[in-house]
């Protein structure tokens, strides 16, 4: 059984979309280990109501030794937080999933996560946002793009409305970009992602 590890820094409500999946079959793949640099992220809470081993991990090689241990083969984050290091991004090369709540390139790199994401697409005034889920990469959101799915922002009166309409497509767009991941439909050449 493929395994993956999935790191989070908040709610988990993504974290929360992969456990169901994976627990209903539809992802063919079983969830090893759920990490959080952060001790009180509900994520880790939402693992352990699941069953599913749940860890605050804060030094790297803890980190590495921790997958190495569980056997994981890709990571996923969803909303985590913290710097993901070389030699990770080494061990796990085109291994290692994020999901970004907007439609890469716009509104992505340094210092856009979160609601500063959703802040300037409203400032910005766009119509249309989305998600991307894409492979990590030294370079922040800079990593080969997997999927991504567009949604009409048009009516949305606020930043945190833009969060709440762009989260609704993440629950559907990361599992389904795992689910393809597991099953080695998803080839990388030359930074550019081909679904088999
Ligand atoms: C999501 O919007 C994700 O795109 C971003 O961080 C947020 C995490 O939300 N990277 P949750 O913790 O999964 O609810």
């Amino acid at each position: 059984m493929v395994k993956f590890a999935v790191f989070v820094s908040g709610g988990g409500t993504n974290l929360q979309s992969l456990i169901d999946a994976t627990q209903s079959g539809h992802i063919d793949a079983e969830i090893a280990l759920v990490v959080s640099n952060r001790i009180k992220a509900y994520g880790l809470e939402r693992a352990r109501n699941a069953g599913i081993k749940a860890e605050c991990i804060k030094d790297d090689a803890l980190l590495i030794q921790r997958l190495k241990e569980e056997n994981v083969d890709f990571i996923v984050l969803a909303g985590y937080l913290a710097i993901i290091s070389d030699e990770l991004i080494e061990l796990y090369q085109n291994k290692i999933i994020n999901i970004h709540p907007s439609l890469i390139p716009a509104f992505a790199g340094p210092g856009f996560y979160g609601l500063h994401v959703h802040e300037h697409a409203y400032k910005r005034g766009v119509k249309v946002s989305g998600a991307t889920v894409h492979f990590v990469s030294p370079v922040v959101d800079g990593g080969p793009i997997i999927l991504q799915k567009a949604v009409d922002i048009s009516h949305c009166q606020s930043p945190l409305e833009i969060q709440e309409t762009v989260l609704k497509i993440e629950h559907t767009l990361l599992p389904e970009a795992v689910k393809l991941f597991a099953e080695g439909r998803v080839q990388v050449e030359n930074e550019r992602v081909t679904i088999i």
